[in-house]
């Protein structure tokens, strides 16, 4: 294309319209036909002083975006002018093009299964804590104090592993009311508990080694090990959580098991003790990846929730997992790992290596939060609230779907109903999304093809009135 076509574009009244300056549209006019191969490798460029006079533009103007594109290594300068460089802007069009990739992601990413839609606000969505019910002001008061006394250091990076007054608030936190025995040295804050278990997915086992997962269990801790090129291995659950058998443990040793013992996830039953000790002797050289997410809230021993596998034998190679999205808010993206003291060093200066900290001042704001008990008093307020939620939900459920069998309720915020395959559960969720709450298909959370069939129901945003209406939208 000559060049004079390019150039006059340079009194396109749209681009006068949107006051773009003659100068950085003539760099950018060329720019585009250089990279589009509209203006070949060597063109001659008029000297600046006649394109200025040609397209009324100031000399200088021309100059400046004659340079620009001199030092971006698009144009060339020699004894005889300016000219378009001689680089391979554009592929030549004799030259045949690279056959178009099966997908553009890597393998590993390919064997990602879709995400469900996350409306995470509606009712019944699982795992989501009352947001109407949480105490904003006092968190608005915690924040705004920790704003108030803002520093460079507080918003440049945050500390590694966290602000010291969290990790001590947390330690304090989760040995009284999680049996956890740990210094503040061993916290490791980081931004949400899937942050902390893709950590420990891609710094405690190498590509192919073998990761133990509940069958059916959380899909995005399967996700993080599937990014990590990890071989996922999806050990059945009964009544007494994760049920290996002693012949997987001989044919499939694991480098990391994921387990939620405190409330499997989802169906809600408890890892027996016998179980617990039997994963912290058998475990020898890999790690166990304890998530205790929602104990919080134990329903079945209120006030005593059921204390973690940690806490039983707080140097057996267990990374034990917490997050604050259930307990505060999801969007806040606070959780921790609590590692054992003999590997504080090590996996302290990976994470280092691996992430860069933030979020100061919400870390700051909770550890007051948690220090001054405002925390262990929504607990206390919530706890009640959510019970009266589940006993309502079960009567519901009871009274509309007959005798399915309810499964869960000993600790968080949802129940399981299996149902009759003559109700398949992807329809009867579907169905549900559209009349404004969000069941999840109890199938999904099965990595094989022999998955239960139910509805997994949150109750925390959920109120008890509420209940009744909401559990009729689900009919089929
Ligand atoms: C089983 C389980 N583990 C871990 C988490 C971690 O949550 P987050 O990434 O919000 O901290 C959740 C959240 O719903 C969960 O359900």
């Amino acid at each position: 294309m000559p060049l004079e076509l390019v150039l006059r574009a340079l009194h396109d009244p749209a681009a006068d319209r949107q006051r773009e300056p003659r100068q950085a549209r003539l760099c950018r006019l060329l720019k585009e036909a250089i990279l589009s191969g509209r203006l070949a490798p060597g063109t001659r460029l008029p000297g600046s002083r006649r394109l200025a006079e040609d397209y009324a533009m100031a000399r200088n103007g021309v100059l400046f975006a004659y340079q620009q594109l001199l030092a971006e290594g698009f144009l060339e300068a020699d004894r005889g002018g300016t000219r378009v460089g001689r680089l391979p802007f554009r592929r030549a069009a004799a030259e045949p093009s690279a056959p178009p990739p099966v997908s553009f992601l890597a393998q590993r990413a390919r064997r990602l299964p879709a995400a469900a839609r996350d409306e995470s606000f509606l009712p019944f969505a699982p795992g989501v804590p009352d947001l109407n019910a949480f105490p904003w002001r006092a968190w608005a008061k915690v924040l705004q104090r920790a704003w108030s006394e803002v520093s460079a250091r507080q918003v440049a990076y945050a500390e590694p592993g966290g602000e010291p007054e969290l990790r001590r608030a947390v330690a304090a936190f989760l040995a009284a009311r999680r049996g956890v025995a740990c210094t503040p040295e061993q916290v490791f804050v980081v931004p949400g508990g899937q942050t902390a278990l893709d950590a420990c997915a891609r710094l405690l086992a190498d590509a192919g080694d073998t990761v133990w997962l509940e069958e059916p269990g959380y899909a995005p801790a399967r996700n993080v090990m599937l990014a990590a090129g990890l071989r996922t291995v999806h050990v059945p659950v009964d009544e007494d959580g994760m049920a290996p058998g002693a012949a997987l443990w001989r044919a499939s040793p694991p480098r990391l098991v994921y387990v939620t013992p405190s409330h499997q996830y989802p169906l809600g039953s408890v890892l027996s003790l016998e179980r617990r000790l039997d994963l912290l002797n058998r475990i020898g050289g890999g790690w166990l990846i304890e998530d205790d997410y929602d104990s919080d809230f134990n329903h079945a021993r209120p006030g005593a929730p059921l204390p973690a596998i940690q806490g039983l034998r707080p140097d057996a190679p267990v990374i034990y997992v917490g997050t604050f999205s259930k307990l505060l808010y999801p969007g806040l993206r606070i959780a921790y790992l609590v590692v054992p003291r003999w590997a504080v060093r090590e996996i302290g200066e990976a994470l280092r290596a691996l992430h860069r900290g933030g979020q100061a001042m919400e870390q700051r704001a909770l550890a007051r939060f948690i220090d001054g008990g405002q925390l262990t008093r929504h607990v206390r307020r919530m706890a009640p609230i959510y019970r009266e939620r589940q006993a309502v939900l079960r009567t519901e459920l009871r009274a509309r779907f007959g005798g399915c069998e309810i499964l869960g309720g000993q600790a968080g915020l949802h129940l399981v109903l299996r149902l009759p395959a003559s109700l398949p559960d992807t329809a009867l969720v579907e169905a549900a999304l559209r009349r404004g709450v969000v069941a999840r298909a109890l199938s999904t959370y099965y990595a094989g093809p022999d998955g239960g069939n139910g509805l997994l129901l949150g109750y925390g945003m959920a109120a008890a009135e509420r209940i009744p209406e909401l559990v009729g939208r689900l009919a089929p």
